[in-house]
Order: C-alpha cells, then sequence, then structure tokens
C-alpha cells in the first residue's frame, strides 16, 4: 500500500467535474470545499473531451487553473486519466475501437465507457493521455495520487478481442489440443482445429460452452489489467512517489478479478452504492474491500447522497450520510468520498445528487456534509489499529463466475446472494468478518464459512481440510461448493468432488426447489436440496424423506439447502441478535445505531436514535462521545 504524501488523516471529498461549470463557480466550490473540511477531490475522471478537443490537440489551461485554485485551497487532487470516455472525435475516427456487444451491434459514443479494452488505437490513445497529463502535472503541489480511468467493466466482443482472446489462451492454454480438453469440445461439435476458429462468446443459437464463458471473464479482466497496467507504469515512470489507483465496482456483470487487481493497485478503491439495506450492504461491501486490500487500509473512492430503492432514487435520511460513512471508516476505509462535488444542471447524471444538491449550501445535505467533515479528523487516531475479525468468509471471484455456468439447473441460485447471506447473518449477530481469498491462511479465525464455492482447486480443499483438522473453530461449507475444476467441469465420483472426504458425506443428486420444504428440526429449506448420503458424517437435520439435509463431520458442518437468516444463525450457535453495528479497532469499538429507537451501549452509555460513538475498552469510556440524535 502507498498513501499519498502529506495527506495525513482520513481523506474527504469527492469527484469533482468542474468543466460542467463557469469559473467563479470554481471560486465557490473551494471556498464550500475548505467550509466542509474536503481535503481532496478526484479531478478529471471524465474531461478528455476538454483536454484533448482534437487529436493530438491539448487544452490544460482550464486543468492548471482548477488545480491552481484548489492548491490556494490547501486541497489535493487525486488526479484521473480520462480514458473511461474517449470522446466523439476519437470514435468517429476509430469506428474499430467502438464496443461490440454480444449480439454483434456496434455501439456508438454518446454515453461513456463505449470503447473496446484491446483496440490498439484507444490503447494508444489512452498511453498518450495519460502521459501528457503526467508530464504536465507531475511536480504540481495538489497532486496526491493518480486515479486510473473509472470502474473498469466494459465487456466488448469485436475482432480486437478477438484476436487478443486468442493471445490469452494461448499463453493459458499452450497447445489447442489442450483447450479442447479443457472446454469439452468434443461435445456437441466444438473440437477446433486451428486458433483463427476459436471466437469470444458471442451471440449463439443455444447455450454457449461454460468454459469458454469463463476463461472468457478471466481474459477480459486480464486484458483490461494490462491496460491499467500501461497507464500505471507510464504515471509511474513520470511520479515515480505518487500512488496509482481505480475504483473497483462489482456485482455478477464486472469481470474483474479484483484479488489479481489488488495486487496491481497502490491503494485498493471502492465504489459504494446501497439500494435496499445501506447499512447492511455498507458493511459487506467494506468487508470485502478490506479483504482485497489484505487487512490494509483502502480508500471509499465514491459513494453518494442518495440510494437505490427498486425504481426509485431517494435521498438518504438525515444522519443516513454520516452513518453509512461512519461504517466504511470502522471497517478500514481511509477516507470518505463522494460523487459527486456538486449536482449536475444537465447530462446524464443530472439526478444523481452531490455534496452540494441544486438546492444549493442552504441544504439539509450540505449541512450533513460540513459535519461529517468536521467529525472525520476526530476519528484518526481510532482508526489507527487494525479491525478485529473473528470470523471468516471465503470469497472468490472466479468461482461467481463459473456458477453462473449457462444451463445450470436452478436459476434461482446466485453466488453474491449466499455470500451475502452468510456476511448478513454474522453482521445481525455482531460478528464481524473477513472476507478472504480461498488461499488464505485461516488458522486465527474462530470460524469459516464456505458459501457456496463452486470452483475450487485442490490447494482450497486442501487448505479447508487443515482447518477442518486443526483450525481452533467451525467450518461452514453449503451447497454447491467443491463441484468443479479450474476449467468447470465437474469432479466425478459424487458431489462436492473436492470436498468430500473432508466433509464425511456424498451427494448423489441435485433437487433444485420451488416450493419451501420443512426440516425435521423445524427450519425451512428452500431453493435448493440434494441427495446427501452419510460417508462418516452424522445428519444434524434431515429432508422429510429421512435423507440428511445438515451434517456435522467433527468441526466441518454442510449444509446443502437455503436456510432463512434465522436458522443459519441457530445452526452457526451464534447469540442473540444486535441492535447496533459495532466494530472493534484495537482497543476501540465504534457503535452506530441504524436504527429509530435508543440503544444501551457498552460503558452503559445510551446511543440515541440514529446515533453514534466511539468507545474505548474495557473501560468504556468514550473516545468520542456518543452524539446526537441525527
Ligand atoms: C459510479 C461512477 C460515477 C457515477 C456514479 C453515480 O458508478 O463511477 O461516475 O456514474 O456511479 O451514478
Amino acid at each position: 500500500m502507498r498513501w499519498p504524501k502529506g495527506l495525513d488523516g482520513l481523506c474527504y471529498g469527492g469527484d469533482y467535474n468542474p468543466e460542467q461549470w463557469p469559473e467563479e463557480v470554481w471560486h465557490e466550490d473551494v471556498r464550500l470545499m475548505r467550509e466542509a473540511g474536503v481535503n481532496l477531490v478526484s479531478l478529471g475522471v471524465f474531461s478528455w473531451a476538454r483536454l484533448e478537443p482534437a487529436e493530438g490537440v491539448h487544452d490544460f489551461g482550464w486543468l492548471d487553473r482548477v488545480l491552481d485554485l484548489l492548491h490556494e485551497g490547501g486541497i489535493r487532487v487525486n488526479l484521473a486519466t480520462p480514458t473511461a470516455s474517449p470522446p466523439p472525435w476519437f470514435s468517429l475516427a476509430h469506428p474499430d475501437a467502438l464496443t461490440v456487444t454480444a449480439g454483434g451491434s456496434r455501439l456508438t459514443h454518446g454515453s461513456r465507457d463505449t470503447y473496446c479494452v484491446a483496440a490498439p488505437p484507444y490503447r494508444a490513445a489512452c498511453a498518450r493521455i495519460a502521459r501528457a497529463l503526467a508530464e504536465r502535472y507531475a511536480d504540481h503541489p495538489a497532486l496526491a495520487m493518480w486515479h486510473v480511468h473509472n470502474e473498469y467493466g466494459t465487456w466488448c466482443h469485436c475482432d480486437h478481442v478477438a484476436a487478443a482472446f486468442r493471445a490469452w489462451l494461448r499463453r493459458r492454454h499452450g497447445a489447442l489440443e489442450a483447450l479442447n480438453d479443457a472446454w469439452t469440445t468434443a461435445f456437441w461439435s466444438q473440437h477446433y482445429s486451428a486458433w483463427e476458429q476459436v471466437m469470444p462468446p458471442r451471440a449463439t443459437q443455444y447455450l454457449p460452452n461454460p468454459s469458454q464463458v469463463l476463461d472468457f471473464r478471466r481474459f477480459l479482466s486480464d486484458e483490461m489489467l494490462d491496460h491499467f497496467r500501461e497507464q500505471k507504469a507510464i504515471l509511474r515512470e513520470l511520479t515515480p512517489d505518487v500512488p496509482v489507483t481505480t475504483n473497483f465496482v462489482f456485482g455478477d456483470w464486472v469481470p474483474v478479478d479484483q484479488w489479481k487487481w489488488a495486487q496491481e493497485v497502490d491503494l485498493v478503491a471502492i465504489d459504494h452504492y446501497p439500494g435496499e439495506n445501506p447499512p447492511e450492504e455498507t458493511a459487506f461491501a467494506a468487508d470485502l474491500a478490506r479483504g482485497w486490500a489484505r487487512g490494509r487500509p483502502w480508500l471509499l473512492m465514491e459513494q453518494a447522497v442518495v440510494t437505490y430503492t427498486g425504481p426509485r432514487m431517494v435521498a438518504k435520511r438525515p444522519g443516513e450520510i454520516t452513518r453509512l460513512s461512519l461504517s466504511h471508516v470502522a471497517r478500514g476505509s481511509r477516507g470518505v468520498m463522494f460523487f459527486q462535488w456538486r449536482a449536475s444542471r444537465g447530462g446524464a447524471e443530472l439526478w444523481h445528487n452531490g455534496m452540494v444538491p441544486h438546492a444549493g449550501p442552504d441544504s439539509r445535505i450540505f449541512r450533513e456534509i460540513r459535519d461529517l467533515g468536521a467529525l472525520l479528523p476526530t476519528l484518526a487516531e481510532a482508526c489507527e489499529a487494525p479491525v478485529t475479525a473473528t470470523a471468516a468468509i471465503l470469497w472468490d471471484t472466479e468461482a461467481g463466475w463459473a456458477l453462473q455456468s449457462p444451463g445450470f439447473p436452478s436459476t434461482e441460485v446466485n453466488y453474491l446472494d449466499a455470500v451475502r447471506q452468510a456476511h448478513r447473518v454474522l453482521y445481525r449477530h455482531g460478528v464481524t468478518a473477513d472476507m478472504v481469498h480461498p488461499s488464505a491462511d485461516l488458522s486465527s479465525y474462530d470460524l469459516v464459512i464456505v458459501p457456496s464455492l463452486y470452483l475450487v482447486s485442490d490447494e482450497t480443499a486442501a487448505g479447508l481440510r487443515r482447518y477442518a483438522e486443526t483450525g481452533p473453530g467451525t467450518l461452514l461449507v453449503s451447497f454447491l461448493s467443491g463441484i468443479a475444476d479450474e476449467h468447470a467441469r465437474i469432479r466425478l465420483g459424487g458431489y462436492p468432488g473436492a470436498l468430500r472426504d473432508l466433509l464425511g458425506i456424498r451427494v448423489e443428486e441435485f433437487h433444485p426447489i420451488g416450493d419451501p420444504v420443512t426440516l425435521d428440526t423445524g427450519d425451512t429449506a428452500s431453493v435448493w436440496t440434494e441427495h446427501v448420503h452419510l460417508a462418516g458424517a452424522e445428519a444434524l437435520a434431515r429432508y422429510p424423506d429421512g435423507t440428511p439435509a445438515i451434517t456435522r463431520h467433527g468441526r466441518a458442518l454442510y449444509l446443502s439447502t437455503r436456510l432463512d437468516d434465522d436458522a443459519y444463525a441457530r445452526l452457526l450457535g451464534l447469540g442473540p441478535a444486535v441492535t447496533v453495528e459495532t466494530v472493534r479497532r484495537g482497543d476501540r469499538l465504534f457503535v452506530i445505531n441504524h436504527g429509530d429507537e435508543e440503544r444501551e451501549i457498552p460503558g452503559s452509555l445510551l446511543l440515541p436514535p440514529g446515533g453514534y460513538a466511539v468507545v474505548g475498552i474495557p473501560g468504556g469510556s468514550p473516545a468520542i462521545p456518543p452524539s446526537e440524535t441525527m
């Protein structure tokens, strides 16, 4: 991890897009930023058309003035390379660099992210603008950090991608016959007799090949990572001391393996936009970011002053911006950043709102932004100790991709849902979890959960066996773990192939279900059931037909179905549900009351509805006294 020099404590700010506004507004911006305690802004994320109005013609004058103004205001800059949104002139000059969908439509400019990451003209143009920016601003005192691109994740299926995919496949598989074997192309007459026949998974008549789809995601992740590395190398050459990062976004559709990427960025940064249940989703995202950062500090690069709930974009309730920000900070973020500083008056995201809303600074939102800016510096000391987590949840991006296998027996099974449930149950019972890579050292955890880890390597299986045999705590493996090898081929001889011995079971058949069934424990099982045979394990719960549903083998539990959250918690023997969020950092406890009722917290303190505190352990003396009602 590298942290920007001279940026002490927690950082605070957001995406700043001043090119939307006349220059007089910039002066008001800096004044309000100072008032709000902003010390870092992400600048120029989508400024390519303004910076390079025609090929090779640069206009840096306006950005010089913005950087100078910010510097005068004592605000540092997280300067972006603007490559996520090429200008219209670029797309018209290089139509081969536009995104092509799986169905073969070539998209056109008019939005953003409409590029092909493998297109040589795009790569060259990205390298040129990154170099021009670094040359211009290498010595600018405001420059704190580089923000490469924005939310990598664009899919493309064009001929450039096809060529790059083949080159990647040659490196991965070596010989064409190895690829044929890995992809089981003997089925459906898919055997390839020349590399040129291999394509990206473009639209086709019926089910695509699952191993091809999985390899394509791996390829996209690596191809985008190359694009990131190219820019990073240029920035490093010209500004060796300035950290380089990019903002991760995650979701089922994102072809980015964050574990791999996290080793390439100087600082893990995430964007987070919660939906239906902001506190739980925030805790999950923050723990995931800390996981990718392998326990080192990371940064919440974007959040909003609104939430997206189903069909609606809703302003966060009074105090909610603060509480969710505190949750990120408590879980390891070295600051709080937003999208965006000032709400746009036009353009595609005019309704997204900002730290300065359409109503201007005389608004509830700006007042809360200002108060949060005053609060954050008081938390810096409490954030020095690492987060204490007693449980680990295995997270593997590739396993999630593999579980999206075309033709899967149930469309209701979802990796993210399984992982989120494990996290949510622990969260609701006051257990802080680390999200860990399957190869992580598990030996310090009291509890390890392996939710639906469909694709498992032999090494991961060995690590889990080691934990079950010698680790200090309980291992819970849930359905659809250990099923496939690295090429998404089934491990034969009974499920879950890689983990049968460890779990002392053998699963003969899968039975996805529509209507839930009741287990002999009274718990409800839904979505997925299995025909489990005991092979050393004992049954803890049985299906109505008497076959085992939940088993125990030594310290290893196996859950062959989806339980509701309460039953899941009972299976893990968790204590009572908690009413406030708590996160321990060394001898401090962050406590956040997301609810509508007053709560008693450690140290016999009362936390008002929506309040928060940082208390010392074990004395319970308040380091940050309980806040007033928010
Ligand atoms: C993020 C993105 C921002 C902005 C924001 C709000 O995903 O990085 O540029 O679009 O969402 O919608």
